[in-house]
């Protein structure tokens, strides 16, 4: 079975996606990790994030893989584990520009899909229920008011970086945001037959109940 979780930045996917998967004893994917991971090769490579040609030609030598190791998959490049490197805003910036790039999209399409045959999954991203899994079982769109995202990754962000204020999260995410919502290849948007939750007033615990429940009775 294949649950996916969609939506925008500080949503709580990571949180409640980890609590989803280990509550149902299923594989975990966070698809965001691996645009981040491109996102982190592309700057130490010098190239261009906005240079479609370049990227392009960079592309093929870039190699990237997800490792199932204890539940959750790894995330590697060059067979290193990225995740120290890539939980910054600046790597956030550089995976949604690389991102909106469909030679980009492309490279990590077979990967995730491949992370599915493995047996059950649940995977987080923007396109997961529109596009990499179109026929997920279940399919979940995680949202929040903007205040309360901004906040959210504030406090996540805050112990590595003191200086970090809400006005400046808030301005990055809703750029970030605007650029996965406007773009031509694979846009953040719900699936048409998504659960869509807001998550404003709702704690991670009572999100995992809702999409636990309606897992549990599709199954
Ligand atoms: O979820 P996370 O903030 O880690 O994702 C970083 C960026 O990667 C997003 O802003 C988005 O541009 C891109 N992304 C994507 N499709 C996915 C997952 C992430 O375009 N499935």
């Amino acid at each position: 079975m294949i649950v996916t979780i969609d939506g925008p930045s500080g949503a709580g996917k990571t949180t409640v996606s980890k609590a989803v998967a280990d509550e149902l004893g299923f594989a975990r994917l966070d698809t965001g990790a691996l645009y981040r991971a491109v996102g982190l090769a592309a700057r130490l490579a010098g190239v261009d994030a906005d240079d479609q040609a370049a990227v392009a030609a960079w592309l093929p030598g870039l190699a990237i893989d997800a490792r199932p190791q204890g539940g959750a998959f790894v995330v590697l490049h060059d067979g290193r584990d990225v995740e120290p490197l890539i939980r910054t805003e600046e790597m956030g910036a550089w995976a949604s520009k690389l991102s909106a790039q469909a030679a980009v999209r492309q490279k990590l399409l077979e990967l995730q899909r491949r992370a599915a045959l493995a047996g059950d999954l649940v995977c987080e991203g923007r396109d997961m229920g529109t596009v990499v899994f179109p026929a997920a079982q279940a399919k979940f769109f995680l949202t929040a008011r903007p205040e309360v995202r901004a906040a959210r990754r504030l406090a996540e962000l805050r112990p590595g970086d003191p200086t970090l204020t809400l006005e400046r999260v808030l301005a990055e995410i809703t750029s970030r945001d605007q650029r996965d919502s406007s773009r031509s290849q694979s846009p953040l948007k719900p699936a048409a037959d998504a659960v869509i939750i807001d998550a404003s007033e709702l704690s991670p615990a009572q999100v995992t109940a809702q999409m636990v429940g309606r897992v549990r009775q599709l199954r």
